[in-house]
C-alpha cells in the first residue's frame, strides 16, 4: 500500500494525544471509533474560533455581527445541499442536532396519509432509522441476506406487494455496523417506481463517499437525504436534513416556538416558510459554521481521494485481521471489495466476550473501539445468529438489569486519518488478546456488561481542568 498521505493526520487535531494504559505505561491512542464520532478538522476548529469573534444572534438583529452570523448560517445550508448533490431552490437544508433528530423531524412531517402510511426500512437499520417511523407509520423490514446484505429480492417484493400504499423507503446509505454501501440510487428508481419518495439516512455514507441527491427529474435521485455533523470531523452538534422543500412549507412544525412565524395572534399562528418553519429557537450557529468548515476541507480533498484512501486501508486490515487466530468476522471479509463498503469492520474473537475484548484494547493498548450492538439490535441479532427464544431471553435479562449476556460484536472503524500503522496496533493487540496475553484482572458489572480492571485510576485532572 503506498504511503498515508502525511497531510491527512496533519489536518486534524488530538491525533497525538498520550494516554494512560493500566501497567503505568503510556501510549499514543489509537481512535478506530469513527463510526460513532470523529475527532475535529483543525480546520473545523479554526472557523468555529474565527466566528466566535463575530458570534451573534441570527435572523433577528439589525447589527453588523448578526448579518456576518446570519450570512454565515445561510450559507452553511448552501453548502450542505451541494455537498450532498441536492439543488438550491429545489431543497431545503434543515439544521437540528443530529441524525436522530433530523429523521425525526421528517417522521413527524411526513404527509402521510390513510391510504399511504407504510414506510420502507430495512433490517440493517441504525435504530435512529427504525424506531422513529414506528407510530406514525406501519413499518416493513427488508430482510437481509445471510452475510448481512440487503435482500434486494425481498424489497423489491415488499414494493410489489405494497404499491400504493407505499410512501417512503427510509434506508442507510452504509451500515454503521458492516459498513455495507447500498445501491440508494437502484432502491431509489424502484421506490419512485412504486410511487413511494426515499430517505437515505447518510450518516455513515456522507463523510466517505461522494453523495449525489440527483436532478428530482430523474427517477435515481434521492427526495431526503440526513447527515450528522460529528461522525464529519465536526463535532459541534449539528445535524442536518436536506430534502424536497415542498412538504417543509406547510403543515405544523414538531417543535414550536421562536423565529417559525409570520405572526401570532392569540388564536391564530402564521408559520413562516422552509426552512425556518422547522427550526424553532435559537439555532446552532457554531455548529452550522463548523458542518460547512469541515464540508469545505473535505471539498478540498476531494471525496474520491477520501474514497481511495478508506478503502485501501480497508483491505490492508481485511488481510490482516484474518491471521489473529479466532478472530471472527461478520460481513464481507473480501478485501477486493472494499470500494462497495465504508471502512466498518464487525469482529469477535472466539471465547472472549466483545465486552472484555473492547475493555482490554481500551485499558492495555490505548485503542478506542466499541462493543456491542451499535444500536442496531435487529441487525445485530440476525449477523449473530440468534434464535427467537434467545432473544427473548437476553431482553428478559436486560430488563431484570442484567446485561452481563448481551450479545454483541467488536467494531474497528476508520475516518480518513487512520493509517496502516493503526492497523497493526490492533491486530497486534488482538493477537496479544487472542494468545490471553494480557495482565489486567477484569470484573464485570452485570447492570453495564461492561468490564473495569482492578487498579484503574487515571488522574482525568491531567489532562483536562476546569478553570474553577
Ligand atoms: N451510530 C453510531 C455508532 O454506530 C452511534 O456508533
Amino acid at each position: 500500500m503506498p504511503a498515508v498521505p502525511f497531510s491527512y493526520r496533519d489536518l486534524y487535531n488530538g491525533l497525538d494525544v498520550i494516554v494512560p494504559l493500566l501497567n503505568g505505561s503510556q501510549r499514543c491512542y489509537v481512535n478506530l471509533d469513527n463510526a460513532a464520532s470523529t475527532p475535529p478538522l483543525k480546520a473545523v476548529e479554526s472557523a468555529v474560533a474565527r466566528f466566535m469573534t463575530y458570534y451573534s444572534s441570527v435572523h433577528r438583529g439589525t447589527g453588523f455581527k448578526s448579518q456576518l452570523a446570519t450570512h454565515l448560517y445561510e450559507e452553511a445550508r448552501l453548502k450542505v445541499i451541494r455537498f450532498l448533490g441536492g439543488s438550491v431552490g429545489v431543497h431545503t437544508c434543515i439544521f437540528g442536532k443530529n441524525t436522530t433528530e433530523m429523521v425525526n423531524r421528517l417522521a413527524l412531517r411526513f404527509p402521510f396519509t390513510e391510504q399511504k402510511n407504510v414506510v420502507l426500512v430495512s433490517m440493517m437499520e441504525h435504530h435512529s432509522n427504525d424506531l422513529p417511523w414506528r407510530g406514525v407509520a406501519q413499518v416493513l423490514h427488508c430482510n437481509v441476506l445471510p452475510d448481512g446484505r440487503l435482500d434486494e429480492a425481498h424489497f423489491d417484493a415488499l414494493l410489489e406487494q405494497y404499491r400504493g400504499r407505499l410512501a417512503l423507503v427510509a434506508i442507510s446509505g452504509a451500515s454503521n455496523v458492516t459498513g455495507y454501501i447500498n445501491p440508494i440510487h437502484r432502491l431509489a428508481e424502484k421506490a419512485h417506481a412504486a410511487g413511494a419518495q426515499i430517505m437515505v439516512d447518510c450518516a455513515q455514507l456522507a463523510p466517505h463517499r461522494r453523495v449525489n441527491m440527483g436532478d428530482p427529474a430523474d427517477p435515481a435521485h434521492l427526495d431526503y437525504v440526513v447527515i450528522s455533523a460529528h461522525k464529519m470531523y465536526a463535532p459541534y452538534g449539528t445535524g442536518a436534513l436536506v430534502g424536497l422543500r415542498d412538504i417543509f412549507e406547510r403543515g405544523m412544525p414538531d417543535h414550536r416556538g421562536g423565529g417559525q412565524v409570520e405572526f401570532v395572534t392569540e388564536n391564530e399562528v402564521a408559520w413562516t416558510g422552509a426552512p425556518e418553519r422547522d427550526e424553532a429557537g435559537s439555532p446552532n450557529t457554531a455548529g452550522a459554521v463548523a458542518l460547512a468548515a469541515a464540508i469545505s476541507q473535505l471539498e478540498v480533498i476531494g471525496m474520491d481521494a477520501v474514497a481511495a484512501h478508506e478503502a485501501e486501508l480497508t483491505e490492508y486490515a481485511l488481510r490482516k485481521l484474518p491471521q489473529v487466530p479466532g478472530l471472527h468476522l461478520f460481513g464481507s471479509s473480501d478485501p477486493a471489495w472494499c470500494m462497495n463498503r465504508v471502512g466498518v469492520i464487525p469482529m469477535q474473537l472466539e471465547g472472549i466476550d466483545h465486552f472484555l475484548v473492547g475493555a482490554i484494547l481500551g485499558y492495555e493498548f490505548g485503542i478506542g473501539v466499541r462493543n456491542g450492538c451499535f444500536c442496531a439490535h435487529p441487525y445485530l441479532l440476525r449477523l449473530l445468529g440468534v434464535t427467537e427464544a434467545e432473544s427473548l431471553r437476553v431482553r428478559s435479562d436486560i430488563l431484570s438489569g442484567n446485561r452481563a449476556n448481551m450479545p454483541g460484536l467488536v467494531r474497528a472503524s476508520f475516518g480518513l486519518y487512520n493509517t496502516t500503522e493503526d492497523v497493526d496496533a490492533l491486530v497486534d493487540a488482538l493477537n496479544h488478546i487472542a494468545r490471553k496475553e494480557f495482565t489486567g484482572k477484569y470484573h464485570q458489572n452485570n447492570a453495564t456488561g461492561e468490564y473495569l480492571p482492578e487498579g484503574w485510576n487515571p488522574h482525568f485532572k491531567r489532562y483536562f481542568r476546569w478553570l474553577d
